[in-house]
């Protein structure tokens, strides 16, 4: 099965252009402002939750990538990041290895359409539809001959899944599919948005205010998001608030109280029995 993107279109609200607007991007259309400032006036803290959350999947996934020695990453759900004035998935990999591999993937056209405007010639975002792995794994971008030596699913990778899985109605299948298709030793990057401690009203309020825009939302219960590590090996700090998420503690932002977008990374391990993944390997 082959899953259509989304077209361009500009009448109904596009929650990459939405999720543009809140992080200050230039990329979004007045149904697309009005759908955020809706959300915006039912939770205050949604640009700032926005923001931590781009942070988060960025600060994430350079961690798994200099910590691991992992060196291919996959940025499934990545958005429009080009005018957004933080540092993508892509930059934070970057700064901690120049020659990792990234490769990101969206089902909205107006994504890739940016990435073709903004950077012409870079082949870097390709259309794949998360609920449709096979579509990504099998994508011929991942095996053209310039990336042959580079990507490589028999090892580890990076997957970064940063504010997507709320938009999916069947997330464990997508967590059940990396664990078919990915190596041991592969780390998987979560944030997911929160209905626990957030206040009905407010969670009621957003979903709506998707809704209204033509979209659509599904905020779950923490005790729902953990349960997608199940089968991988949650790694330090655990789920958190994504403004809260360092391994070693030292990243603390304000707690939000108004929308609650928590984080994690869980890593894959070895089917019981087979060879211990050596990570120091990995690096060479
Ligand atoms: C809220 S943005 C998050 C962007 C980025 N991952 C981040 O956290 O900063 C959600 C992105 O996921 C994309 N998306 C939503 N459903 C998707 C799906 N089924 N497959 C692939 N991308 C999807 C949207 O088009 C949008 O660009």
């Amino acid at each position: 099965m082959t899953t259509p993107g989304l077209a361009l279109d500009f009448t109904q609200a596009s929650r990459a252009r939405v999720y543009n607007y809140l992080l200050g991007g230039k990329s979004w259309t007045e149904v697309d402002r009005e759908t955020a400032q809706a959300v915006i006036r039912t939770s205050p803290d949604a640009p700032a939750v926005a923001r931590e959350n781009f942070k988060f999947a960025g600060r994430a996934a350079a961690w798994a990538v200099a910590e691991f020695g992992i060196r291919q990453v996959l940025d499934i759900g990545v958005g429009i990041v080009d005018d957004v004035p933080l540092d993508s998935v892509e930059i934070c990999v970057h700064n901690v290895d120049p020659d990792a591999m990234v490769l990101a993937f969206d089902h909205d056209e107006v994504v890739l359409a940016h990435a073709r405007a903004l950077r012409p010639g870079y082949g870097g975002v390709l259309q794949g539809d998360v609920r449709d792995l096979d579509m990504i794994f099998d994508n011929p971008g991942l095996r053209h001959p310039d990336l042959a030596d580079r990507i490589d699913l028999s090892r580890p990778a990076v997957v970064v899944l940063a504010a997507v899985l709320h938009f999916v109605d069947d997330p464990a299948a997508v967590m059940a599919g990396l664990r078919e298709r990915l190596a041991p030793g592969s780390v998987v990057i979560v944030s997911h948005a929160t209905s626990s401690h957030t206040g009905e009203e407010r969670v009621d309020g957003m979903t709506a205010a998707y809704e209204r825009g033509s979209s659509s939302i599904i905020f779950r219960e923490e005790e729902a998001i953990a349960s997608l590590a199940d089968g991988w090996d949650l790694l330090p700090p655990g789920m958190t608030d994504v403004q809260l998420w360092s391994p070693d503690g030292t990243y603390q932002e304000e707690v939000y109280e108004t929308v609650r977008v928590v984080g994690m990374a869980a890593m894959l391990p070895q089917a019981p029995g087979s060879e211990e993944v050596s990570h120091a390997a990995l690096a060479s």
